[in-house]
C-alpha cells in the first residue's frame, strides 16, 4: 500500500451514502462548522467524499472544492452539484499528492473521520501541504470522532497552535 491509498477502498460508503442520510450529521456540526466559516470564504473540504459538507459550507456563503480519491464519490458529488446548481468544484485525487494551491484558502475541512484513512506517517505531510494551500490566519478544522477532537488554528507567523477543545467540543457535536 502506497501512502496515497486509503486504508479502506470506498466502495462500501458510496454504496450506503445518500445525501438524506447524511443529514443528521450535517445538523451536528453544522453550529460548530459556522463558527468557521465567512461569507465570501475560499474553502478545501479534504476527503469531501460526496460533498456533504462541501455543499453545507457553499450553502453558507463559501467558495468550495472538494477533493477525494474515491472516484465513485467524486462522481456523485458532481452529478449533486448539477442538480443543486452549485459552483463547488469536485477533484478526484489524493490530498497527499494533488497540488492544493500555496496561499489560496481561508478554511480547510476533514471531516466525517476521514483522517483515519491516512497513515500515521503521513500525517506531517499532510498537514504541512494543508498549511501551504492556507491564506495566513487560515483555519483548519479536523472532525475526528473517537473521542478526540481538534482545531489547529494556522496563524502568522508561522506557527500552528494546536488547542485541545475536547471537552468544549464534544458538547457540541
Ligand atoms: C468516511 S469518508 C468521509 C467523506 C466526507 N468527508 C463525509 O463526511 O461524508 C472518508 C473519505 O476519505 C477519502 N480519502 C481517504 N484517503 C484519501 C486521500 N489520500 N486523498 C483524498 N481522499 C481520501 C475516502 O475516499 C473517503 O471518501
Amino acid at each position: 500500500m502506497t501512502q496515497d491509498q486509503p486504508i479502506v477502498p470506498f466502495d462500501w460508503f458510496a454504496n450506503q451514502f445518500t445525501f438524506e442520510s447524511r443529514e443528521e450529521f450535517i445538523d451536528q456540526v453544522s453550529p460548530y462548522l459556522r463558527s468557521f466559516i465567512k461569507v465570501g470564504d475560499y474553502a478545501l473540504d479534504l476527503c469531501c467524499g460526496a460533498g456533504p459538507i462541501a455543499f453545507f459550507l457553499e450553502d453558507q456563503g463559501a467558495h468550495v472544492t472538494g477533493i477525494d480519491l474515491a472516484p465513485s464519490l467524486i462522481a456523485m458529488a458532481r452529478q449533486e452539484a448539477i442538480k443543486r446548481g452549485s459552483r463547488a468544484a469536485f477533484i478526484h485525487a489524493s490530498v497527499l499528492t494533488h497540488p492544493l494551491g500555496n496561499g489560496v484558502y481561508d478554511l480547510a475541512v476533514c471531516f466525517g473521520n476521514a483522517i483515519l484513512d491516512f497513515p500515521h506517517q503521513s500525517f506531517p505531510q499532510f498537514r504541512d501541504r494543508v498549511y501551504q494551500a492556507l491564506k495566513s490566519r487560515g483555519r483548519f478544522v479536523i472532525e475526528y470522532r473517537d473521542g478526540l477532537l481538534r482545531v489547529a488554528h494556522m496563524s502568522e507567523p508561522k506557527e500552528v497552535i494546536e488547542q485541545g477543545l475536547d471537552s468544549q467540543i464534544l458538547r457540541r457535536f
